[in-house]
């Protein structure tokens, strides 16, 4: 745990994420970022926006809604009778366990290896009582197995009956706002709706610092397609990525052990469709960029009682961390057409779009025309209200009248066969309603953070620091003067702003040994640090020193904001120098 370990001093001394709430003695689940952590999330965001949604922005745009959602969309969603894990609860001490995790977590203890994620309550029961499974805190019996839903709930304004619920994943805005959305993409396929944000999940027992949170923020890409064209028209770009995956098929067997496919490959053994093969080849590449090595990602097929219950298909990307073994970092699902299917019958909003046949069609409409005559008869002054009924409803009452019905309700009224003439007509149609499908890439960003910072850590020679990519560092250069000495406090200022003002973010310090102050820029992974010493004060240079070989460059002070770009943008610290004419110092 060697590097985990490193990881924990460096987090806890440079306050890079704390227990939220510590004062009032902390509560699971929820995390503060201090200045660096939350620097670093938001340039993991950037650059998840240029690998996911800025090469593809005529395609793929992004939106922001409420992190409160009014009850009717997770009834819809199916987040109010699915989105639910096991409890279980020691009978002595009162603590309560997640039931697969507890599960799984009891029995590799004593060496079995079992997966319990999606068992039904029975079979987790009786697993709990076959291994005679008890509170690993104090040994008290367990009780039954319970049903508990994540959602937090709360109500919306001063009325108690107008309950909401905080959002569990970003995806649901973007379906309900997809009436909005579809208009701005001009009702065209595909299209893809991103969307970062806030989430909460009422998880039963949080563990794992940032792993498993109670809030946590998710980067979600729903991606909208015609079923009849399911082609990426980008998916060249990344055929040729290597993608290691365990199939559902394999993943059935018991194997762990990945291929290494090719993006293309993927497809063509049929494991995924375009759109999500592209989105696994563009994950693969934003971890790596990230600092992930291929060799400690896979993406891991969900079986089907594994799978979320929208989901027709799932891969689950997961990392290896020296703490948390394999975690997942992502989940890729194919939707179908659940969630918006599901929106359009539980709001009454129809949600489709239109599709050209390959033939223009002949089909028969029914029309209905209320006969007044036989209205009158039955309803006498109230035929107004009977032929308004009657035109509304046109549609329900062909569909009876043309198979067997001889009567159809309508609200109050009940319309018999002689009170309508159908008139049946023959009409060419070119267009067809359909419903898109969905594949959805979902990352959470925190976990993310997490493996971005604990394969970060290197260690040479008692020396730690953090080699993160230089594009994601949360900070650009640390500013040193060499000692605090007016002339070079004075230069160390300007250049900070100047710096400043191209929109890096600088850490200025002249406290301590410049040894000590080198190890504190690298152990927060800052890729260049700058000092001023004697020699500025006569030819203007300033020493650049590389976080990685600790080589240092003589760079001239109008050339360091330009050398902090190139570094940043990832030429290598080498590359930069030689653009800039800079000479070793
Ligand atoms: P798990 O099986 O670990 O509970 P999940 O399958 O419920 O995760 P998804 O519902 O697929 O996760 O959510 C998408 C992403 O959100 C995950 O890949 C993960 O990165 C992140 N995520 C999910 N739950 C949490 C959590 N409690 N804390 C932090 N991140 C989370
Ligand atoms: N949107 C996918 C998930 O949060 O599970």
């Amino acid at each position: 745990m060697r590097r985990a370990e490193l990881l924990d001093d460096i987090i806890k001394r440079r306050l890079i994420y704390w227990p939220s709430f510590e004062i009032y003695g902390g509560v699971g689940g929820f995390y503060d970022y201090g200045p660096l952590g939350a620097q670093l999330r938001r340039n993991i965001i950037e650059k998840w926006r240029s690998v996911f949604i800025l090469p593809y922005q005529d395609t793929i745009v992004e939106i922001e809604t409420p992190i409160i959602m009014p009850e009717p969309v997770f009834r819809a969603s199916g987040h109010l009778d699915h989105f639910t894990d096991y409890v279980i609860t020691c009978t002595k001490c009162g603590r309560k366990y997640r039931a697969d995790h507890l599960v799984e977590e009891e029995l590799a203890k004593r060496r079995l290896k079992v997966s319990a994620e999606g068992l039904p309550p029975e079979s987790l029961q009786q697993l709990v009582d076959e291994y005679k499974i008890s509170c690993p805190a104090c040994g008290g019996a367990l009780n039954g197995v319970e049903t508990f839903n994540l959602l937090f709930r709360t109500t919306v304004g001063p009325y108690s009956n107008s309950t909401g619920y905080l959002r569990p994943e970003t995806a649901q805005g973007i379906f309900v706002a997809f009436p909005r959305v579809v208009e701005y993409m001009r009702r065209r396929l595909p299209f893809g709706v991103a969307q970062i944000g806030r989430v909460a999940r009422n998880e039963i027992s949080p563990r794992g610092g940032l792993i498993r949170l109670r809030e946590f923020t998710q980067m979600e890409i729903e991606l909208f397609f015609d079923p009849l064209s399911p082609k990426c028209p980008y998916f060249a770009e990344v055929e040729n990525i290597e993608v290691p995956v365990v199939p559902e098929e394999l993943v059935a067997k018991g194997q762990s052990e990945p291929l290494l496919l090719t993006a293309r490959e993927i497809v063509e053994r049929n494991y995924a469709s375009e759109w999500m093969a592209f989105f696994m080849a563009l994950s693969v590449k934003f971890l790596r960029g990230l600092g992930v090595p291929l060799e400690r990602q896979k993406f891991v097929g969900k079986l089907p009682h594994e799978r979320a219950h929208y989901s027709s298909k799932s891969y689950d990307q997961v990392v290896l961390t020296e703490r948390f073994g394999w975690i997942e970092v992502s989940g890729h699902a194919y939707r179908a057409d659940y969630d918006l299917s599901r929106h359009s019958k539980y709001s009454g909003y129809e949600i489709y779009l239109e599709r050209r046949l390959p033939e223009p069609r002949e089909v028969e409409v029914a029309r209905v025309y209320p006969n007044p005559a036989a209205i009158r008869e039955r309803y006498g002054e109230r035929i107004g209200e009977v032929i308004k009924a009657i035109k509304e409803g046109g549609d329900v009452i062909a569909s009876a009248f043309r198979s067997e019905a001889d009567r159809v309700s309508l609200g109050p009224y009940v319309i018999t066969r002689d009170m309508v003439f159908i008139k049946v007509e023959r009409k060419r149609v070119e267009f067809e309603k359909f419903v898109p499908h969905v594949v959805e890439p979902s990352f959470g960003l925190d976990r993310v953070l997490y493996v971005t910072l604990e394969l970060a850590v290197a260690e040479e020679g008692g020396r730690v620091y953090l080699k993160l990519p230089p594009d994601i560092a949360p900070v650009n250069a640390c500013i040193l003067p060499i000692v605090r000495r007016a002339e070079y406090v004075e230069i160390g200022s300007r250049l900070m702003r100047e710096l400043a003002r191209e929109g890096f973010i600088v850490l200025y310090d002249d406290e301590g040994t410049i040894g000590s102050r080198y190890a504190s820029c690298d152990e927060i992974g800052t890729p260049a640090a700058i000092t001023i010493d004697e020699r500025t004060l006569v030819d203007g240079t300033v020493t650049v020193r590389d976080r990685d070989t600790r080589r240092q460059v003589r760079v001239r002070i109008s050339d360091v904001a330009k050398f902090v770009e190139l570094v940043r943008r990832g030429v290598g610290f080498d590359s930069a120098a030689k653009a800039l004419g800079a000479a070793p110092a």
